[in-house]
């Protein structure tokens, strides 16, 4: 018998008897976990707790703003913002290989986060986590086969211990519809309760291949169309994830009479319960006409818009 109301103001209570005077650290990416942590802990002990946002320079066109205003204008919470944009473009230069970008973005992300709180906070004693129940499960490797462990990016790996951290995690005994609850109950947006999931590496692994500022930008451009008609549409809330692709191939188009020599966008739109499988969504016609016509008209260096229609298994849901 689980009611909301009484989670959170027992949360908070040991959020306080844990946490006593010191001082808590929490990366807050803007996806639901994240955010319904920050809210809690915010709730719990105020300004003893600073956050943390790496502006990782693969961020969704206006995610940063949106974040700053969110929580450091509306919320007061004390956000700092890693301006790492330089740093990770730098790192993941002529780098092409799926995994050796995912690691890349994850080493870097940790040693961002590790500067920024060495610059911010001499008696910090707690590292804050957006950690849910199926995390935990999902984390649990199984014997000594490291193919078991499914994942464990939600865990900033080895900061903890680096830093002499103690976790905080007053998610852990939550499933996904729990945290939801939480974070209305708490006051937050259904726009980042109802949030769809977005990777960790962000469009890093969503720009096919190497990575490049000018390729970045035409992903955002086309992706930001894409996002402002699932919503108009009202769809954005009822399919798991949508999002563009950049394929780095040229394809010729053309614009009035002269011959466009450009890229080409993936939209994928995919259902699921869980991420585990996934279907292709069957969008209106009307509506992908609308969302391929802005994205080849409003997109400078886009001449063609695809959509896929694979199911997963056997492709994945992002496509690297
Ligand atoms: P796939 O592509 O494996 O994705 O079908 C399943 C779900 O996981 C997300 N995803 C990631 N999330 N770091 C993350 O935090 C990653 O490296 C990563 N790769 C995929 C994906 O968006 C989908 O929701």
């Amino acid at each position: 018998d689980w009611s909301t109301a009484d989670f959170i103001k027992r949360k908070i209570q040991e959020i306080r008897d844990t946490v006593g005077k010191s001082r808590v650290l929490l990366g807050l990416s803007g996806g639901v976990d994240s955010s319904v942590a920050a809210a809690l802990i915010h709730a719990a002990i105020g300004k003893q707790l600073t956050c943390v946002f790496v502006d990782n320079g693969l961020l969704r066109k206006g995610e940063r703003e949106y974040v700053v205003s969110l929580y450091k204008r509306n919320f007061k919470i004390d956000l700092r913002v890693a301006d790492s944009e330089a740093l990770f473009l730098k790192k993941l230069k002529g780098v092409s290989e799926p995994e050796a970008k995912r690691k890349i973005i994850g080493n870097t992300f940790v040693k961002v986060f590790e500067d920024s709180l060495k610059s911010i906070a001499g008696r910090a004693e707690f590292l804050a986590q957006g950690t849910l129940y199926p995390d935990v499960i999902e984390s649990v490797q199984i014997g000594n086969n490291p193919a078991s462990l499914i994942k464990s990016h939600h865990n900033v790996g080895g900061l903890p211990e680096r830093m002499k951290l103690k976790l905080l995690e007053p998610l852990r005994e939550l499933f996904k519809d729990e945290v939801r609850a939480v974070g209305t109950a708490l006051g937050l947006p259904k726009e980042v309760v109802w949030r769809q999931p977005f990777p960790g590496p962000g469009l890093g692994v969503r720009v096919l291949g190497d990575i490049t500022a000018e390729k970045l930008n035409i992903l955002r451009e086309a992706d930001f169309i894409l996002q402002d008609e699932m919503m108009k549409s009202g769809l954005y809330w009822k399919v798991w994830q949508s999002f563009c692709v950049f394929l780095p191939v040229k394809s010729v188009g053309v614009i009035g009479d002269e011959r466009n020599y450009a890229y080409v966008i993936a939209v994928r739109v995919v259902e699921s319960i869980d991420a585990m499988t996934a279907d292709w969504s069957r969008l209106p016609y009307d509506l992908l006409q609308t969302i391929s016509n802005r994205i080849t008209n409003e997109v400078r260096g886009v001449s063609r818009v695809v959509l896929d229609i694979s199911s997963k298994p056997p492709a994945t849901i992002e496509w690297e």
